[in-house]
């Protein structure tokens, strides 16, 4: 029977007392045909193994390779090493699988580059990069749904598969059981999508939001927490063409109190990691401090990652209008000098450049912009006072940029239905939405956070390929 082993992160905190135990795990590293290093998965630290001289015969010692799989049966004593507080005095080593040493392709030696573990992100979970990164991701997402269910929030599951555009930017995967060389085709050439599955065109999710909006119009507030996915053609490293998105959507809200439970949200989940995630933290925050080393001093990060959660807990989000945003830009040493590549004036969307200098440079803290130009934004946005703005939301935080978007919603039907007509989208397609506008509208509020962003700012890594599993992003869907 399998299931008396006792995991190693309980080992590691049980008192030695000779007691039997029984480890199972993957073999990290081997010396002296005498002492084994073995790690689970449930912390980053190993447990040592020491199997007297003679235990294992010559063909045992040769399967003992990295990554090879073992079941050892001994008893937990005091180590005699340092560097740990328990050992496990082998009587019985099994080996489970073996592991090639010479096709194993991880070899943990010299370190490898995060790149290269991409291309066998498969294995890549067995280094203590990313232990530490999955074991945090896990945390947060299991602190979501605390966080809201706490809150008395409904968890909704919104539909993966939808036939409308939510956020109304075009760049959706199209789902068909059409054929795709020869398409049943209407007398104008186009294709005749009402003989496809659902009779219509349909695609992915880009966002739960408008569903989402239907139900907290009978629970309040409700939130979701899957995949959406963008056909858009960012190759940077903070895009990816499937991600998982947190969308909370609350009646009786306006922008003021989205904003309160944005920032609450943010440092409760950052807390969250602080308190159940300590090593892994402090794991992540010494491989930065590393990483950073190798940087000229003017690229090195003011604060360690442990020091910069903690100050993002201790400090009130900046809160600016994207009108004073834009003034703070144009004044900047940094626009006078040129220095930025894209154009700033009131009515430019910022560019990942803009966002990074209010943070990073100006506020040096997370900053939430408000009050966006009505054309740079959805179609759902409540219209403020003076025509030209929307009670829009972003949050902008250090390393990452924009990690919220959000916005109170356009609750007023003749509003809504004129701004629709203005950006072309199909108000007929829509009647489920206005629904909810003719019977019993509310003042209602919502926002989205973006999870592997929110999984980059915590772990610090800077690249989103590497706080997924199998990251899907341009030309790439690989596993
Ligand atoms: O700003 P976005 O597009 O907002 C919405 O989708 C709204 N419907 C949310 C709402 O109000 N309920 O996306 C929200 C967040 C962004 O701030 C960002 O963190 C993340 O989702 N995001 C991405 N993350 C990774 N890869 C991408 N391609 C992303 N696009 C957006
Ligand atoms: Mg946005």
């Amino acid at each position: 029977m399998f299931n008396k082993r006792v995991k190693i992160k309980e080992l590691l905190a049980t008192e030695p007392s000779g007691q039997e135990v029984i480890v199972m795990g993957w073999v990290r590293s081997f010396r002296n045909n005498q002492f084994i290093s073995v790690n689970d998965g449930s912390t980053n630290n190993n447990i040592q193994i020491v199997a007297e001289l003679g235990l294992l015969d010559e063909e045992t010692i040769k399967r003992i390779t990295t990554s090879a799989s073992v079941k050892i049966t001994g008893t937990l004593i005091p180590s005699q090493g340092k560097g740990q507080k328990v050992e496990v005095k082998a009587s019985v080593v099994e080996i489970l699988g073996d592991s090639d040493p010479e096709k194993y392709p991880l070899q943990l030696k010299n370190r490898p580059s995060l790149e290269f573990l991409r291309e066998i992100a498969h294995l890549r979970f067995r280094t203590n990069t990313f232990g530490a990164v999955f074991r945090i991701r896990h945390s947060l997402a299991y602190a979501i749904h605390k966080f809201y269910h706490e809150k008395g929030f409904v968890y909704m599951h919104t539909p993966i598969i939808t036939a409308s555009d939510a956020e109304g930017a075009g760049e959706m995967f199209r789902v068909t059981t059409l054929s795709p060389d020869n398409p049943p085709k209407n007398d104008d050439g186009s294709v005749n999508y009402k003989e496809d599955f659902f009779g219509r065109s349909t695609n992915l999710t880009v966002s739960g939001q408008l569903e989402g909006e239907l139900a907290a119009m009978a629970f309040s507030e409700i939130y979701t927490f899957g995949p959406t996915f963008r056909a858009e053609n960012s190759n940077t490293a903070r895009h990816l063409a499937e991600f998982w998105m947190i969308e909370p959507e609350m009646a009786f809200y306006d922008l003021e109190d989205n904003m309160n439970l944005a920032e609450e949200f943010i440092k409760y989940l950052i807390r969250f990691a602080m308190d159940n995630n300590r090593e892994d933290l402090e794991f992540l925050a010494q491989r930065l401090a590393e990483e950073e080393k190798q940087l000229p001093q003017d690229k090195r990060s003011e604060m360690g990652l442990i020091e910069k959660l903690e100050f993002v807990l201790n400090n009130n989000f900046e809160r600016i209008t994207y009108t004073e945003a834009i003034d703070i830009l144009l004044n900047s040493p940094a626009y006078k000098k040129k220095k930025f590549q894209y154009e700033v004036k009131w009515g430019v969307d910022m560019q990942s450049e803009h966002e990074r200098y209010l943070v990073e440079k100006h506020f040096k803290k997370p900053v939430i912009v408000t009050n966006y130009p009505k054309d740079i934004k959805s179609f759902y946005m409540r219209e403020n006072e003076d025509g030209k703005t929307v009670a829009a939301m972003d949050i902008l935080a250090p390393g990452i940029g924009e990690i919220v978007g959000g916005s109170q919603r356009e609750e007023r039907l003749d509003k809504l239905l004129k701004r629709m007509e203005e950006m072309h989208i199909p108000a007929e397609e829509m009647w489920w939405f206005l629904d909810t506008r003719r019977f019993g509208t509310v003042p209602h509020s919502g926002f989205g956070l973006g999870f592997e962003r929110m999984v980059l700012f915590v772990t610090g890594m800077t690249n989103i390929r590497d706080v997924i599993a199998f990251p899907r992003t341009p030309k790439s869907a690989e596993f």
